[in-house]
C-alpha cells in the first residue's frame, strides 16, 4: 500500500480525478488530494475530503492560522505524487517551477516519483508552450499519463482527453512497483533506425523514430540503473544523467555495441538496424544528369544480436521483432529462439496509429516462460512492462 499525493488541477475532467482515487483506494493505497484554486471551481474540496477521508489540501496558509510548512508535511509522507487532470496552466507552474500555490510548492518539496495526466482543449495541448513544457518535465524524470483522443467537453475532436482512470492507476503502480528495481545495474538500450549512405548525402533508412527505446532509457534511469543509449539518428530530447553514444549506421552499432556489452547488465536492441547496405557508398553526390537509371547493390549488414549470441555471460538480452501482419507473432518466436535472447518484443507494423513514430505500442513480450500480450498503452507504459519482465531475470 503507498501514499498517493493527488493533485486536482482545473478543468471539466476534475471531477474524473474521482473516479481515479477511488480506484487507488480500490486497489489498497491511500490517497490525499491537493486542490488549485482554479479545480475547486469543478469541484467542491469537501468531495475529496469526504471519499478520501482526509483533509483536502486547498492553500498555502491554512485556515487555522497553522505554521505554513504544510506543503513540506504533504510532500514527506508521500511515495508519489500524481496530478491528474494536469491543465496547461499547471504544467507550465510545474516546468517553471512555481510554488505560489500549494500544489506548485508540494511540487517542488517532493523528490519521489511524478506522475502527470494532462488534459485540455486540443490547441492547448498542441501549443508549443504546452508541449515544451511537458518536455521539460519529462526531462527531469516525470512521468506523462499520455492524453486520448475523442470528443472534448468544448465539443471539439482531438487529443486531449483524460486518459482513462483505470488507465492512470495503472501508471501509478507501475510506477510505485518499478522504483529502485534497477539499482546498480548497468542497462545498454540501442534506439532509433541507421542510415546506410548512399552517396555524401542520401541514404537507406527506416522510419524508427527511437521513442520507443527512449522510453526504455528513462524507465530504466528512473529504476535506478546505469543507462547508456546507443543512438541511431534519434532527434528526441536527450535525458540529463545518461550516456548517449551516437551510432550512425548499422556497422557503428555494431561497434558502439561490441564496445558496451561485457560491461552491461541488460542490454535491449530496439534500434531497427538496416539488414542491407549499399556497397560501396559513392564520394561527393550522386549526379543525376551523369546517371541515368542505376542500381545500388545492397549488401548484407552483420547481425549484431547474432553476434553477440557466443558473447554472452550473465547479461539479459532483449530484442524487438517489428512484424507486419498475422503471422509476424510466430516469427517473432522464432527469432527469440534463432537469436538466443531471454526476451523478445513484438508489434505488429500494420496496425494503425502504434509502433513507428506514435506515442502509443501495442506489443506482446514474449520469453522461455511464456508471453504477456498487453492492450495498446503510451510507450512509456509499455517500457514499464518490459523492464518487469526483465527484472525477474537478472541474476541475484
Ligand atoms: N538486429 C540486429 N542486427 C541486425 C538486424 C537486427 O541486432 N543487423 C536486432 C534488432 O535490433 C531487433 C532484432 O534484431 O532487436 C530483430 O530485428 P529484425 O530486423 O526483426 O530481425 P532480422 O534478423 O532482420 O529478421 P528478419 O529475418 O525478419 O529480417
Amino acid at each position: 500500500m503507498a501514499e498517493v499525493l493527488l493533485g486536482v488541477s482545473g478543468g471539466i475532467a476534475a471531477y474524473k480525478a474521482i473516479d481515479v482515487m477511488r480506484i487507488l483506494q480500490r486497489r489498497g493505497h491511500a490517497v490525499t488530494v491537493v486542490m488549485t484554486r482554479s479545480a475547486q471551481r469543478f469541484v467542491g474540496p469537501a468531495t475529496f475530503a469526504a471519499l478520501s477521508g482526509r483533509p483536502v489540501g486547498t492553500d498555502m496558509f491554512g485556515a487555522e492560522r497553522s505554521p505554513g510548512y504544510g506543503h513540506l508535511d504533504l510532500a514527506r509522507r508521500a511515495d508519489l505524487l500524481l496530478v491528474a487532470p494536469a491543465s496547461a496552466n499547471t504544467l507550465a507552474h510545474m516546468a517553471a517551477g512555481m510554488a505560489g500555490g500549494l500544489l506548485g510548492a508540494v511540487h517542488l518539496a517532493f523528490d519521489g516519483p511524478v506522475l502527470v495526466a494532462p488534459a485540455m482543449n486540443t490547441r492547448m495541448y498542441l501549443h508549443a508552450a504546452t508541449a515544451d513544457n511537458l518536455a521539460l518535465l519529462r526531462d527531469r524524470g516525470v512521468g506523462v499519463v499520455e492524453p486520448g483522443t475523442g470528443l472534448l467537453a468544448d465539443g471539439d475532436v482531438g487529443v486531449g482527453r483524460l486518459a482513462e482512470p483505470g488507465d492512470i492507476a495503472d501508471a501509478v503502480e507501475a510506477r510505485l512497483a518499478g522504483a529502485g528495481t534497477l539499482a546498480g545495474r548497468r542497462v545498454v538500450v540501442s534506439a532509433g533506425g541507421t542510415r546506410e549512405p548512399i552517396d555524401a548525402v542520401r541514404y537507406v533508412g527506416n522510419r524508427s523514430s527511437g521513442r520507443m527505446g527512449w522510453a526504455i532509457a528513462a524507465a530504466a534511469r528512473r529504476r535506478g540503473a546505469e543507462v547508456t543509449v546507443l543512438a541511431s539518428n534519434v532527434e528526441l530530447p536527450r535525458e540529463p544523467g545518461v550516456r548517449y553514444v551516437e551510432a550512425p549506421t548499422a556497422a557503428d552499432l555494431h561497434r558502439a555495441t561490441l564496445d558496451a556489452f561485457a560491461g552491461c547488465d541488460v542490454l535491449v536492441m530496439a534500434a531497427a538496424v538496416a539488414d542491407f547496405r549499399p556497397g560501396a557508398s559513392r564520394a561527393g553526390k550522386i549526379d543525376k544528369s551523369a546517371q541515368g537509371s542505376f542500381a545500388i547493390e545492397l549488401e548484407p549488414t552483420t547481425d549484431i544480436l547474432g553476434d553477440l549470441a557466443p558473447r554472452r555471460a550473465q547479461q539479459v538480452v532483449v530484442g524487438f521483432a517489428a512484424e507486419h501482419g498475422a503471422a509476424g507473432l510466430e516469427r517473432a518466436r522464432a527469432k527469440r529462439v534463432r537469436k538466443r535472447l531471454d526476451l523478445i518484443v513484438h508489434n505488429d507494423v500494420s496496425v494503425d496509429g502504434i509502433g513507428f513514430g506514435s506515442a502509443q505500442n501495442e506489443i506482446t513480450i514474449i520469453g522461455a516462460d511464456g508471453e504477456e500480450t498487453l492492450p495498446r498503452m503510451s510507450k512509456e507504459a509499455c517500457a514499464e512492462r518490459i523492464l518487469d519482465a526483465v527484472v525477474p531475470l537478472l541474476p541475484a
